[in-house]
């Protein structure tokens, strides 16, 4: 039986498991998916010592870290320099990533287009680079991004041709993505004033529990995204990485992750 799993800090929360032996059941893989939680120090042993593993998944706050360990990179993990997905290959340690589909198909099914458009980018963690990169996908004419560390933001922005904004302050735009981890906690508040915004798109990738940002956001007619479609995405991705079959969303598999 190969073995799978995701790799984070904190991972109790992760819904990866649960949704990849779902798929690994219903598309009669012989499988298992794990999930391990590690240190900034355990990461590189861990990588190493992983031989009987066949993938990892890879979330906060290891996305850059194991860049480090991988001994390649795809094209889009080096573009990025972020990476969600390992594969394991006759000694090799390929790192992938499949952020930037997942946000973008997010989009691209709302058949949302960048032109003309503006985005505002909340946050400059490790996830913020694969977004950028959907959005100039989808073609967005300018992004704006704001970041409590202001020289995360900066390198970032110089990196990206990004406008940078001081934090607290508010531009703008048509989309806006909260990349933070604020929200996440019940109560958590970003304490950004957004009540001027109407007919806008509020992002937020966090997926559970539902945002005050995105809550406040839907009481003042904005429209609201929140981050399952995108991580149902980059997981149908990983998959059809590791194991060569696209597996079915539907209302089943989203429903797992409202449970
Ligand atoms: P990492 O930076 O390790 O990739 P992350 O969880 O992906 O971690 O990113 C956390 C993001 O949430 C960062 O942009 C962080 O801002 P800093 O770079 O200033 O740390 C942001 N964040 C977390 N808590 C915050 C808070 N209370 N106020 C504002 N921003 C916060």
């Amino acid at each position: 039986m190969k073995k799978y799993l995701v790799i984070g800090n904190p991972i109790e929360h992760s819904l990866s498991p649960k949704l990849h032996n779902y798929w690994l059941n219903k598309n009669q893989v012989d499988g298992n998916y794990d999930k391990k939680l590690l240190t900034d120090e355990k990461v590189g042993e861990f990588l190493k010592l992983s031989q009987n593993i066949s993938g990892i998944n890879v979330t906060v706050p290891f996305k850059k870290t194991v860049l480090n360990y991988c001994t390649e990179l795809t094209e889009l993990a080096s573009i990025s320099q972020s990476v969600n997905t390992i594969i394991f290959s006759n000694e090799k340690i390929i790192g992938d990533n499949t952020d930037i589909y997942g946000f973008e198909q997010s989009l691209k099914d709302l058949n949302f287009n960048g032109l003309n458009k503006t985005a505002y980018i909340l946050g400059a963690g490790g996830v913020v680079s694969s977004i950028v990169i959907a959005l100039n996908n989808l073609g967005i004419k300018k992004i704006v991004i704001s970041n409590r560390t202001k020289n995360k933001a900066e390198a970032l922005a110089k990196q990206y041709n990004l406008v940078v904004l001081d934090w607290g302050k508010v531009v703008d735009f048509d989309i806006v993505i909260n990349c933070t981890s604020i929200g996440l906690k019940p109560n958590d508040n970003l304490a950004l004033d957004f009540s001027n915004f109407k007919n806008k798109i509020f992002y937020d990738i966090i997926y559970k529990p539902k945002t005050e940002f995105l809550i406040d956001a839907e009481a003042s007619g904005n429209q609201i995204i929140d981050g399952k479609m995108m991580f149902l995405y980059q997981a149908q991705k990983s998959f059809e990485i590791w194991h060569g079959i696209k597996p079915e969303i539907n209302k089943e598999v989203i429903d797992l992750l409202n449970d």
